[in-house]
């Protein structure tokens, strides 16, 4: 109990743990509550009350890999795919900054049709109605990478998934984990802010392997992390698969919150999935960053990574009016700034 308190104390004044003591903390249930205790201090102490809503776009369902748990794998016939048009992503994000996000987030599948010239020319549109811009779709060279970010792109998610090479070769198959390290540093490089994350509970992965993401995490100086407990899909070969499990997952973000203290870090759709309220837990356990859905009609549903996704029958308007309330009701405010990553502690 005591010494748990003292290296909890540690991480929260010296943002410092070792491989051993992240592990022992990962896989200890009675550290749960006082790890997020301290967590939401530090949040507090260096990025503040504001919560930062991005708005999501999930633009294309289609995919070209075959990563073994979700369910745009190309794979899986199953799924009604949908492809957006630029007019039709560009009006999106016109709407969503009329809801008052001053960010949104362009997400899809490794859809190549949307070649590096088409997704720029979108990039400039939405970049002139002053919104942040973040991407998310994948793997790509860096000279495409370059041109996203010539076009005005602010920030990328490309979650890790798992630093273990082994156990990411083994889930998703065709892919080089080597080559994804290198997207990761490529777009660290062209000075976007870099998001990374684990996805909890595949299959094999060990809480020694987690402790390793955390530093990796802090060794690259992620901007952001997003992390999420695995939700087996049905229609892919990991459908039997145990689901990740939750309070791993929360303690990992309150260690993420210690030894990370500046990063933007997101209380993810997949833990509300999970839980009721699960982003309200992880907004005071550490986080603070929600991307609502801002996906209209039929195509929400089609997005269909995981069964059980929140969301599917509401609209933008919907999803803005229910996060703003629950953030105002538990004390915080939704930030009206574009919320880029914090530098040193919160200026007072
Ligand atoms: N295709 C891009 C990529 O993979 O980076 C962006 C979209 S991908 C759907 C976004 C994230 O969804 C992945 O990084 C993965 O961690 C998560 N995901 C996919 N299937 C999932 C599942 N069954 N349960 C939980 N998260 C899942
Ligand atoms: Fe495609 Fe991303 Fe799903 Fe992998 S996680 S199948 S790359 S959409
Ligand atoms: Fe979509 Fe609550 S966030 S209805």
């Amino acid at each position: 109990g005591e010494y748990r308190q003292d290296l909890i104390d540690r991480a929260a004044r010296d943002h410092v743990l070792n491989a051993s003591e992240i592990e022992s903390l990962l896989t200890d249930d009675e550290a749960e509550k006082a790890l997020a205790a301290a967590a939401d201090r530090v949040r507090q102490e260096f990025v503040g009350d504001g919560v930062h809503l991005r708005g999501l776009i999930e633009f294309s369902n289609i995919c070209r890999c075959h990563c073994m748990y979700c369910g745009l794998r190309c794979d899986n016939s199953k799924i009604e795919r949908y492809r957006l048009s630029p007019d039709e992503i560009v009006e999106l994000a016109d709407k969503a900054r009329g809801y008052g996000y001053h960010t949104v987030v362009l997400q899809s599948g490794e859809d190549l049709q949307f070649t590096a010239p088409v997704l720029c020319g979108i990039i400039r549109r939405i970049k002139a109605m002053d919104l942040a811009v973040t991407l998310s779709v994948g793997e790509r060279s860096y000279e495409e990478y370059q041109a996203f970010r010539e076009a005005g792109a602010d920030r990328y998610l490309l979650r890790i998934e798992t630093t273990d090479a082994a156990l990411y070769e083994r889930w998703d198959p065709g892919m080089s984990h080597a080559r994804r390290i290198q997207c990761t540093l490529d777009l660290k490089k062209l000075g976007y802010e870099v998001g990374t994350g684990t996805l909890v509970g595949l299959p094999g992965q060990t809480p020694a392997m987690i402790a390793r993401d955390i530093l990796w995490y802090q060794q690259i100086d992620a901007d952001m992390v997003g992390i999420g407990p695995l939700i087996p899909n049905g229609d892919t070969p990991l459908g039997k698969a145990a689901p990740g499990d939750w309070h791993l997952t929360r303690r990992m973000v309150s260690l993420l919150r210690l030894l990370l203290p500046e990063a933007n870090i997101p209380a993810t759709t997949a833990m509300e999935t999970m839980v009721p309220h699960g982003r309200e837990v992880i907004l005071n356990s550490g986080a603070n960053v929600v991307m609502p859905n801002v996906t209209e009609g039929d195509f929400r549903r089609k997005y269909a990574l995981y069964p059980g996704k929140i969301c599917v029958a509401d609209t933008p308007a919907d999803c803005r009016a229910c996060m703003g309330g629950r953030i105002r009701a538990m004390g915080r405010f939704v930030a009206a700034d574009k919320g880029f990553r914090h530098h040193g502690r919160r200026r007072q």
